[in-house]
């Protein structure tokens, strides 16, 4: 762990949806261990916003940009020469790519070859991860954990999105940044992280159950409201997959070429629990909230869905090692903290030091 801190340090690094919930968390952490952060986003949706909260516009070398926008995402990657970039920007969500297909995929498929692209066109970049899902893969709920070679698929608009960036990436990598040319025709390797719903505080998106519940609780003060209460997801610590993604740009910017491609990054099995329980549990630990069931049949939503994450274990020695009750009183302190008024940038900092200790 120490040496992942060392390595970052000065190292020139581009996140793309770095105002985000997740490229919030990971913009902090890398300018934690001395990264030079840039970052391309559109300006933060929400409000609040962890990227505001943790003032990172002013920390980082910062681009309010559309990645749909080629030539603009081309000129800041050639002005900016990252070494390595996390590319994250997407839209996120399930349920507004059924209201806003197109958007999706202009976003989800092009955005990622806009990035793809870009990088083919300057020489600075030495490793790429591109994040999709966990949904990229065809489900048909077999209740089986999705190995990185199954099959893509992609029932709603937004997983569809995500599997068809996976195949943009796999044709990148073979046709342009192929691991047999490393260092003749090319200097980049590039890897594909899939990983699940991922809870931690300083998320405010929509249609997400705890943002919902944080927000039913302190600001609304009425009944949470849970559509699917029998849906089991993957759920996970924000910062255990962020530790996958920086794990994995370290081994391939150090020339492990084998490297590339797709790769899990699943939470433990006992994560494993249904919307209802996790809403229970919240309740729980937060000491306040009640919630109301009312279910929504006009959106489908995917009720299954397991990944096996041995290859990131046994290849880059990384596993999920939070239970959920840790995870949500990570992220419910968060919270609390947040609506008490208390010092939420310190918080934070002592969230990443506590989590990233545990791997000393
Ligand atoms: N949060 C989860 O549970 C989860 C689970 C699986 C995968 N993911 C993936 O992780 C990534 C980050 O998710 P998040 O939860 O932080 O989402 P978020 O909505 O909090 O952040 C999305 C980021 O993408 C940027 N973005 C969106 N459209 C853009 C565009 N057209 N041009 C430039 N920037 C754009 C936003 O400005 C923001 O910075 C996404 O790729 C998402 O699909 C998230």
């Amino acid at each position: 762990m120490e040496n992942l801190q060392k390595f970052f340090k000065n190292k020139k690094v581009l996140i793309t949806g770095h105002t985000g919930f997740k490229g919030s968390w990971l913009t902090q952490i890398l300018l934690n261990w001395g990264a030079k952060v840039s970052g391309i986003a559109l300006k933060p949706n929400t409000k609040p916003s962890l990227f505001q909260i943790l003032g990172l516009e002013k920390k980082i070398r910062n681009h309010f940009c559309d990645i749909r926008d080629f030539k603009k995402i081309s000129e800041i990657i050639k002005k900016e020469k990252p070494e390595i970039i996390f590319h994250l920007a997407a839209q996120p969500l399930v349920r507004d790519s059924y209201d806003n297909p197109l958007y999706t995929f202009e976003t989800n498929i092009i955005g990622t070859a806009n990035i793809l692209q870009a990088i083919k066109e300057t020489n600075t970049v030495k490793a790429v991860v591109i994040i999709t899902t966990d949904k990229v893969y065809e489900n048909k709920e077999s209740g089986l954990p999705f190995k990185e070679n199954d099959k893509l698929g992609g029932y709603d608009p937004y997983s569809a999105s995500k599997a068809a960036a996976e195949i943009v990436i796999g044709s990148y990598i073979r046709s342009f940044f192929n691991p047999v040319d490393y260092n003749k025709k090319h200097k980049t390797l590039i890897a594909s992280a899939r990983a699940g719903n991922v809870l931690g505080g300083g998320d405010w998106q929509k249609d997400r159950l705890v943002p919902d519940i944080v927000r039913a609780v302190f600001e609304r003060k009425e009944k949470i409201i849970i559509r699917n209460p029998k849906a089991i997801r993957p759920w996970q610590y924000v910062l255990e997959p962020l530790f996958g993604y920086l794990l994995l740009s370290e081994k391939l910017y150090q020339g492990k070429k084998e490297l590339c491609g797709a790769w899990n990054f699943g939470p433990k099995e006992s994560n494993y629990l249904t919307v209802e329980q996790l809403t229970k549990t919240a309740i729980k630990i937060l000491g306040q909230g009640s919630y109301e069931i009312k279910r929504d049949y006009g959106k489908h939503e995917a009720r299954l869905l397991k990944l096996d994450s041995n290859k990131a274990k046994k290849l880059l020695g990384w596993q999920s090692q939070l239970g959920i009750e840790t995870i949500l009183e990570f992220a419910c302190d968060w919270y609390k903290a947040f609506y008490g008024k208390k010092n939420i940038i310190d918080l934070t900092n002592q969230q990443i030091n506590y989590f990233f200790k545990s791997w000393l």
